[in-house]
């Protein structure tokens, strides 16, 4: 076995563990934020969260710990079971609303870890160091929901693992006045969608290296975390895990991908509402009346 790599003999091992960050306090979606977690709004009928870890499970995902901090109690509650509503949906006989409460804690196993202040995103990941062991592993950002016709956005990238037995990380271009709000990747070379990465830029002022932006699903080898244990502090405190992807791939190939499909960022208000009028239009239920309110809108 090669230590750190996430290989065992020559195939690399599955990826069945993700890291879910949701610590973060949601300053960009007050004043809905301020007791309620980002990760819990809903779209449509399901929390935000929900769509992620579907996402994670539907790529093969098999354990889920979500880094959570103070104030994030709503999110273990979502996903552990709750007898007293499941007592009562039984006595009512409403048999399908139970079974979808029931699969909500029946996904997979979750796992929680407390990380006690923010000290950014890299530290979060720390965090699950112990339990990630020496797996290689997903990490996946709440606030992104990636909507997909066909494979989900972190499979893709499994998919380049699973080849490559080296970290994926997601890519979108983006307009070069948005770079600044992503970290951006300093691409070696690029053959369609897929690019070697030999450097990564967190949320550039100027001259950023591309514009293919880091968006919030990477699969990742365990050899990172010595890299970013080494991360110093950035002007506002926080450990990034871009500075310390940035210091791993000078030592071990890492790879970026463009992915196929749309990505929300749920947790700006308008990326919020755009996923909200896709979801609700892809709705079963109501979506055709949904579309059809809309288009009675005068505006
Ligand atoms: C984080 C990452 C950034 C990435 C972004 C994607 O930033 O630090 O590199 O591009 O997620 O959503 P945040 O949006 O948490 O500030």
């Amino acid at each position: 076995m090669t230590v750190g790599t996430g290989h065992k003999g020559g195939r690399p091992k599955k990826v069945k563990k993700a890291v879910f960050p949701v610590a973060g306090l949601g300053t960009r979606f007050l004043p809905a934020t301020k007791s309620l977690p980002k990760e819990m709004l809903p779209l449509v009928d399901k929390p935000v969260i929900q769509y992620v870890v579907e996402e994670a499970i539907a790529s093969g995902i098999e354990k889920v710990i979500f880094v959570t901090g103070r104030g994030k109690d709503a999110i273990e509650n979502h996903f552990d079971r709750s007898i007293e509503l499941e007592t009562l949906l039984e006595k009512r006989n409403q048999g399908s609303l139970l079974e979808v409460v029931q699969h909500i804690s029946n996904m997979c196993e979750f796992w929680y870890v407390r990380q006690k202040e923010p000290l950014g995103l890299g530290h979060a990941i720390l965090k699950a160091r112990d339990i990630i062991g020496d797996d290689p592993f997903a990490v996946l950002l709440g606030d992104d929901v990636i909507h997909t016709d066909g494979t989900p956005g972190l499979r893709q990238l499994m998919d380049v693992y699973e080849e490559r037995g080296k970290s994926v990380i997601a890519l979108e271009e983006v307009p070069a006045e948005s770079t600044s709000k992503y970290g951006v990747a300093d691409p070696e070379w690029r053959d369609g969608p897929l690019c070697k990465i030999k450097g990564l830029v967190e949320k550039p002022t100027a001259n950023p290296p591309s514009n293919m932006a880091v968006i919030g699903r990477y699969v990742l080898t365990p050899g990172v975390f010595d890299f970013l244990e080494k991360v110093r502090p950035d002007a506002k405190g926080e450990i990034q895990l871009t500075t310390g992807l940035n210091a791993f791939c000078a030592k071990e190939e890492m790879f970026g991908l463009l992915f196929t499909g749309r990505r929300y960022d749920t947790g700006d208000k308008l990326g919020f509402l755009k996923a909200t009028v896709e979801y609700g239009l892809r709705n079963g239920e109501m979506g055709r009346e949904f579309a059809s309110f809309l288009r009675s809108i005068k505006y």
